[in-house]
């Protein structure tokens, strides 16, 4: 049976890169959270093309450009928006409590 899933701080708020995309590790998992133009937002920060953290990719706001080859991510919605990426980043639901990031995990 699927574990419940539940609400675990991730980031204090005053370590979120401005405009940037912030790497947070939850135990296994690499997870990236978007300051983005529509607010916060997060996703597990593997691209779905190959074996590249999305963090150390460019991020225009709205956009993460993959650093290996340059497929690229709404960080909104995690849909694919440029090849070779095809398929949508698994986005995690992310809200603010108090001066934390909490991910619904
Ligand atoms: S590994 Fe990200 S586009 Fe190829």
């Amino acid at each position: 049976m699927a574990r419940e899933k539940s609400w675990q701080d991730a980031l204090p708020l005053a370590d979120l890169l401005k405009g940037d995309a912030t790497p947070v590790t939850l135990g296994t998992r690499e997870l990236a959270i978007f300051d983005s133009e529509n607010g916060i937002t997060a996703a597990y920060a593997r691209c779905t093309h190959g074996a590249a953290n999305l963090c150390d990719g460019y991020f225009d706001g709205t956009h993460i450009e993959c650093p290996l080859h340059q497929g690229l991510f709404d960080a909104r919605t995690g849909a694919a928006r440029a090849a070779p990426a095809r398929i949508a980043l698994r986005m995690i639901e992310a809200r603010v409590q108090g001066d934390m990031i909490q991910l619904l995990l």
